[in-house]
């Protein structure tokens, strides 16, 4: 298969796997099957990373290029998936800005939230390339081990980042972050044009270092009514997908089904869509011009094949009489608990089911 071979500002070559089922399926050509990969794919469902996490704490592992390449190939290898996704945290670039610790089954702690305009007036300046060269670093290393794996770069969305740097952790109902956006409308306007350029200059590096589709995570965007998004985040979200025009693009978030329709004006080339949504309309929603992610619930991962081989069917029948493109994933990331033979078995069945309904 020809490989169309660009050359980055630093003189390397990175390969952009234009023909890969997974990047044509992204810019809505025809495939004959369903490309499929896993959000949380790395993590702690698996023996192999528990067996490094042992050793080191996850900051370090993110900070480690080589062992972040590791489980990033880990995972593409015992899956056998058809895209990779480096492995990182959407909390690195809040790293320095907010204080970052994550504690032992707490998850993510802020020491140093933002409650005032005038935390938003004193938001240190960050030197994206340098600060956050370990994560282009990783990137490079996989590109390298597995050059013919399509790699998806992420990032977290400018909303998504501000709920932790405002609630200084993980939040049930966004009081602080909403009272934030509602009160101080001026000072959350300035705290997302920080975020978005943060944003911007994260996901470009990781392009350049070769990765070859950038995803944007809007997580918690769903606790937002469609007239707060449409105000306090969308043209955020706009300007984000504007600037990587040349690469093809993800918009993920949860609990999002009453904006899908919104989220397909982001400029984005593919919509995540999470289980709560019926594939159908959402596709509707989304429109023809768009590819579209996901929907499996992950707890269905915790049923017997049988259940999770109806569940994949349904989803794919589903994407077959919707038609367009689409890309198979869970609606959001693999559960801690998860058994890892279950997951191989989801992408066996994917892969088989899908090149059965394609011909
Ligand atoms: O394989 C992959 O998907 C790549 C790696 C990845 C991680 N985090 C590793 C991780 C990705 C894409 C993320 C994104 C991320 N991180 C999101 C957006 C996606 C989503 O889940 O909605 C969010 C909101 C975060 C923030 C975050 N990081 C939380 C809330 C937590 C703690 C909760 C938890 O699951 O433990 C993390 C930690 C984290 N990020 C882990 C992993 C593998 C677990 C850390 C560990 O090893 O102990």
């Amino acid at each position: 298969m020809a490989l169309e071979l660009l050359v980055n500002k630093n003189s390397k070559t990175v390969k952009r796997l234009d023909d890969s089922l997974f990047i044509r399926a992204l810019r809505g050509k025809s495939v004959e099957r369903t490309p499929v990969w896993l959000m949380r794919q790395a993590g702690r469902y698996q023996a192999s990373y528990r067996a490094i996490r042992e050793k080191v704490d996850f900051l370090t592992l993110c900070h480690s290029s080589e062992l972040a390449a590791q489980v990033t190939v880990e995972a593409v290898d015992s899956l056998q998936v058809d895209a990779g996704i480096i492995f990182a945290d959407i909390l690195l670039p809040l790293e320095r800005i907010g204080r970052l610790s994550f504690a032992r089954g707490d998850g993510p702690q802020l020491a140093k939230p933002v409650v005032c305009s005038q935390d938003v007036d004193s938001l240190p300046t960050i030197d994206v390339e340098g600060e956050l060269s370990y994560v282009f670093q990783s990137v490079s290393l996989f590109c390298k081990e597995r050059p013919q794996v399509p790699l998806i770069g992420f990032a977290g969305a400018p909303f998504t980042l501000a709920s932790y740097l405002i609630e200084g952790g993980s939040s049930r109902n966004f009081e602080k972050t909403k009272a934030f956006m509602f009160k101080e409308s001026a000072a959350f306007a300035k705290l997302m044009s920080y975020l978005t350029d943060v944003t911007i200059a994260y996901l470009k590096g990781q392009a350049e270092a070769g990765a070859h589709a950038l995803m944007l995570f809007d997580s918690w965007v769903g606790a937002l009514s469609r007239q707060d998004f449409q105000r306090f985040v969308l043209p955020h979200s706009k300007k984000i997908f504007a600037a990587l025009e040349e690469q093809p693009t993800i918009y993920f978030g949860t609990a999002c089904g009453g904006m899908l329709d919104l989220f397909a004006e982001s400029g984005a080339a593919c919509i995540g869509v999470d289980w709560r949504s019926d594939l159908s309309n959402a596709h509707r929603m989304i429109g023809q011009d768009k590819a579209y992610m996901g929907n499996l619930d992950p707890c269905v991962l915790f049923a017997d094949k049988d259940e999770i081989a109806r569940q994949a069917a349904y989803i794919l029948d589903q994407a077959k009489a919707a038609g367009g493109s689409h890309i198979f994933n869970l609606g959001h990331g693999i559960l801690q608990h998860t058994q890892e033979e279950n997951v191989r078995f989801l992408v066996e069945t994917v892969k088989e089911y899908s090149a059965d309904r394609k011909t």
